[in-house]
C-alpha cells in the first residue's frame, strides 16, 4: 500500500477557514466534527454532529442535523493576552489531515506583539476504532522567555445551527476535579445527548472550573520556563439516547476506561483502524499528475467518515457529517452516488442504507396515499422520521421580498425509482436472497406501484407529467427522458423479480405489463437527440459561457429568475446524461456522444453531482480528454482553490462519482445481468489503476495499465467475468492483453 495522501492548508487566511472546516472535519460514521480552529475567529462555523440527531426548531421548520455543544473550541492566553493569529506574526504554519490516520495537525511558529516567539502545535482525531470517542492535545513552546500559559475549554452549549438553539440545557457538571460532563436533550425529538471530556492539564499547573451561559469550562494555568513545553490533553465522548439507555454513564465509563491511556496511545489505536481501512479499500493511481491520488484518497475518506455503518436507522445527508448544509438532510445522493463505493468494497453497509429506505416504507406510503398516489413515494428529502423534510420555501428574493416555493417534494419523483435502482444494484452485486425477498421485493413493488399509479393516459399512451427530472433548472415537464426511463426499469425489475421468488400477484403482474406496454418513452429525434421532455427542445437557448465559467455559484439566477430560466434550454445537471450513465445499454454508442456533447453544451454544472457523471460517459464514449477533463474539475468541487463552495460541508454526493468516475468510467466496470465485466477506458496520463472489489461474495483485486488487465481472486468460489469482451473464468487469476 502507498502511503495515502495528507490535505494541506498552507495559510492562515479567514477567507478559507470555513472552506478547510469542512474539507478537513473528522469522523468516524456516528460523530462529526468540523475542523474549526481551536481559537474564534469571527464568521468561523464549528459544529459537531451525530448522526440521526435531527430535531426541528418550531413547528413551521424542517428538521436540522443538530450542531452539538461544542469540545473542541479554547481560548489560549499568553501573559495575559488573548491568543489570536490575527495579532502579531504568523511566522510559519502549516495544518495537515492525515488521511492515513485521521489526524488533524496544526502547527505554526507565532511572535506576539513583542517579540517573543511561541511553537503551537494542536492535534486531535476522532477515533475510528471507538465510535463515541474524540481527543485533542495541545503544546506550546514558548521559544524566547519564562511565559504564563492559560487554557480555558470544556463544552459549550451555545452553539446553533444558524442560530437555531435546538438543545435544553440538562445538567452540568464537573467530576474528580478532571472530568467535565453536560446533558442535553433536543427539544422536538427528545433525544437525550451526553458530553463528557477529561482535562489532562500538566504537572504543576493551576485548575479551576466554571458554568455559566451554557459553557462548562476549566481553566488551566500554568507558568513555564523558555523551551519547556506546556502539553495539554483533552478526551472527549458523545453518547445519546438513540443507541443507549444511559448515555450519560456510557460516555462517564468509556473516559475512564480511555483517557488514561493518553492521546498518543488512542491515536495510534484509530490509526490502525484507518490503515485497516485503506489496505481493504483503498484505490492504488500511478498518474502523471499526483493530485489525482490526492483527490480519490480524500474522496474514499470521506465516504467513511459520513456513514453511519454502525446503524440502520441512519443515512447520509448531502453534507455528510461536516456541516449545516440541505440541513443534513439524505437525497437521492445516498442510493446513487454513495451506495455504490460500500456496495463494492463492503455490502454490509450498502444494505444497511437500503434498510433505511426500507424501514421507513410506511412513511413513503403515506406520502404517495397523502398525495393520491399508490405504492410508495419516498420523500425527496428525509432525515429521521422519514417523512418530508423538504423546505417549503426556498430562501427569500431579497429584491422581491417573496419567497421562491421549493417544488421538489411536490415533483422531483426520480428519486422513487433512484431507490429501487440502487435494490437492484445491491443483488445484482450479492445476490442476496435473504434481503431481495423481504425488503428488496417489498421496495420494488411498492416504488413501482407509484409509478404505475403515477402515469395518466394520454391516447393510446401513458405519460408521466409534471415532474422535476435530475436537472433542477427544469421544472413541471411532462415525461422526463430520465424519469420515464428509470420508472420503466423500476417496473420491469419489479415484475423480473416477483417472477424469481415466485411472489406473483395477478393484479399487480397485469398492470405492471400494462404500464411497461404503454409508457411513453422518448426516442431520439432526427438528429439523435433523445428529448429531456416534452418542450425542451423547443426551448430557446443563449450563451452559457459566463456562467459555465462561474459553475457551482448559481449566478445565472442573479441574471434571470427560476421562471425565466425554466423556460429556456438550461441545464444545472446531468439529467439525461445522467440516464445514459445509469443505462448504459439503452441506446447506440453513437445516440450516447451525441447527448453527452448537446446536453453537455447546455449544463451549467452549478450542481456537484454533475461533473464526475459527465466524465464517466465521456470514458465509455472514448472521448479521453473530456473524461479526464471532467474527472479533473469534479476533483476540484472540495479540493480546489473556490474558498466559499464547502463553507457549509463538503459535497458528499460529488465525492462518491470520484470513486465511480475510477470504477464505472475508467475500469468500466458493469454488472448487468449479474455478470461482472471490464472494457477499461484508461486515462493517458494515468499508467496503472488498482482497486479491490467484493463481488458475489468474492475478494477481488484488480490492476490495470494500457496494455494489461489483471484480476485476481482471493476468496471465493469460481467466478465467470468477461474482459474487453472475451470471457473467463476467474479461478485464481485473469490476465487479458488490451488491444489497442
Ligand atoms: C441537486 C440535487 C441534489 C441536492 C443535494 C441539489 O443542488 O440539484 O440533485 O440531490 O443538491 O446534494
Amino acid at each position: 500500500m502507498k502511503t495515502k495522501q495528507v490535505i494541506y492548508d498552507n495559510y492562515f487566511d479567514l477567507h478559507s477557514l470555513n472552506k478547510y472546516s469542512s474539507v478537513m472535519a473528522l469522523g468516524n460514521g456516528y460523530l462529526g466534527v468540523r475542523a474549526a480552529h481551536e481559537e474564534n475567529y469571527t464568521g468561523q462555523t464549528r459544529g459537531m454532529y451525530v448522526a440521526g440527531v435531527y430535531n426541528k426548531a418550531s413547528a413551521n421548520d424542517t428538521s436540522d442535523l443538530v450542531n452539538l455543544p461544542d469540545i473542541s473550541g479554547m481560548l489560549i492566553e499568553i501573559d495575559g493576552k488573548i491568543f489570536s493569529m490575527l495579532e502579531g506574526d504568523v511566522l510559519s504554519y502549516q495544518r495537515a489531515l492525515r488521511l492515513e490516520t485521521g489526524e488533524l495537525r496544526r502547527e505554526f511558529i507565532w511572535k506576539d506583539k513583542t517579540g517573543a516567539r511561541f511553537q503551537f502545535v494542536f492535534q486531535r482525531f476522532v477515533a475510528k476504532n471507538q465510535l463515541h470517542l474524540l481527543a485533542s492535545k495541545v503544546t506550546v513552546t514558548s521559544l524566547d522567555q519564562p511565559a504564563r500559559i492559560k487554557i480555558i475549554t470544556g463544552i459549550d452549549a451555545q452553539q446553533t445551527n444558524f442560530g437555531k438553539q435546538h438543545l435544553i440545557e440538562e445538567s452540568v457538571r464537573v467530576f474528580n476535579e478532571e472530568i467535565l460532563q453536560g446533558v442535553y436533550q433536543t427539544t422536538e425529538t427528545g433525544i437525550t445527548i451526553a458530553i463528557a471530556a477529561s482535562i489532562h492539564a500538566p504537572e504543576g499547573s493551576r485548575i479551576s472550573f466554571s458554568a455559566k451561559n451554557r459553557q462548562l469550562n476549566a481553566a488551566i494555568v500554568q507558568d513555564i520556563e523558555k523551551e519547556e513545553p506546556f502539553v495539554f490533553e483533552k478526551i472527549g465522548t458523545v453518547y445519546t439516547s438513540l443507541e443507549i439507555a444511559n448515555p450519560e454513564s456510557a460516555g462517564l465509563a468509556d473516559l475512564e476506561a480511555n483517557s488514561l491511556l493518553g492521546y498518543e496511545a488512542l491515536l495510534e489505536k484509530s490509526t490502525s483502524a484507518w490503515q485497516e481501512f485503506w489496505l481493504q479499500k483503498g484505490i492504488e493511481i500511478q498518474s502523471t499528475d499526483a493530485f489525482d491520488q490526492t483527490a480519490m484518497d480524500f474522496a474514499l475518506y470521506h465516504m467513511e467518515i459520513m456513514t453511519p455503518a454502525h446503524d440502520e436507522r441512519f443515512s447520509v445527508g448531502a453534507k455528510g457529517l461536516t456541516g449545516e448544509g440541505y440541513k443534513g438532510h439524505v437525497f437521492w445522493d445516498t442510493e446513487i452516488f454513495i451506495t455504490p463505493f460500500h456496495l463494492f468494497t463492503e455490502p454490509e453497509t450498502a444494505k444497511k442504507l437500503l434498510r433505511y429506505r426500507y424501514l421507513h416504507l410506511q412513511k413513503a406510503k403515506e406520502k404517495a396515499a397523502q398525495n393520491g398516489y399508490e405504492g410508495a413515494l419516498f420523500p425527496w428529502e428525509s432525515a429521521l422520521s422519514g417523512k418530508e423534510e423538504t423546505p417549503e420555501f426556498a430562501a427569500i428574493n431579497i429584491r422581491t421580498g417573496t419567497r421562491q416555493k421549493v417544488a421538489s417534494a411536490l415533483s422531483e419523483h426520480h428519486i422513487v425509482a433512484d431507490i429501487a435502482f440502487a435494490v437492484v444494484q445491491y443483488f445484482q452485486n450479492t445476490l442476496d436472497e435473504e434481503f431481495m425477498k423481504n425488503e428488496g421485493l417489498a421496495l420494488l413493488k411498492e416504488t413501482a406501484q407509484f409509478w404505475i399509479s403515477r402515469a395518466v393516459e394520454e391516447g393510446d399512451k401513458l405519460s408521466i407529467k409534471d415532474v422535476i427530472g435530475p436537472d433542477e433548472y427544469t421544472e413541471h415537464i411532462d415525461n422526463n427522458a430520465y424519469t420515464n426511463y428509470m420508472a420503466y426499469y423500476n417496473v420491469e425489475q419489479a415484475l423480473y423479480f416477483i417472477n424469481q421468488f415466485h411472489d406473483a400477484d395477478e393484479q399487480f403482474v397485469s398492470r405492471g405489463k400494462d404500464f411497461l406496454n404503454c409508457l411513453y418513452l422518448p426516442k431520439p429525434n432526427e438528429n439523435k437527440i433523445i428529448p429531456q421532455d416534452d418542450t425542451f427542445l423547443s426551448k430557446p437557448e443563449i450563451d452559457l459561457t459566463p456562467y459555465k465559467q462561474t459553475q457551482g455559484s448559481q449566478a445565472i439566477l442573479l441574471d434571470y429568475s427560476r421562471a425565466e430560466v425554466n423556460e429556456m434550454q438550461i441545464l444545472k445537471q446531468a439529467d439525461t446524461v445522467m440516464l445514459l450513465y445509469l443505462l448504459p445499454d439503452l441506446f447506440p454508442k453513437e445516440v450516447v456522444a451525441k447527448n453527452l456533447y448537446y446536453y453537455e453544451e447546455h449544463t451549467i454544472h452549478d450542481s456537484s453531482l454533475s461533473k464526475a457523471i459527465h466524465a464517466i460517459v465521456a470514458a465509455r464514449c472514448d472521448d479521453e480528454e473530456a473524461a479526464y477533463r471532467f474527472f479533473k474539475e469534479a476533483c476540484l468541487i472540495d479540493l480546489g482553490p473556490n474558498p466559499h463552495s464547502s463553507d457549509e460541508g463538503i459535497h458528499a454526493a460529488s465525492l462518491g462519482a470520484i470513486w465511480l468516475t475510477a470504477m464505472f468510467g475508467f475500469a468500466n466496470m458493469s454488472q448487468v445481468a449479474e455478470r461482472l465485466t471490464f472494457n477499461p477506458k484508461l486515462p493517458k496520463n494515468w499508467s496503472e489503476l488498482t482497486f479491490p472489489l467484493t463481488y458475489q461474495g468474492r475478494k477481488l483485486t484488480v490492476k490495470m495499465t494500457h496494455e494489461h488487465f489483471e484480476i485476481t481472486k482471493l476468496s471465493g468460489p469460481d467466478l465467470d467475468i468477461e474482459i474487453n469482451g472475451r470471457e473467463y473464468r476467474l479461478s485464481d487469476r485473469v490476465e487479458d492483453e488490451i488491444k489497442k
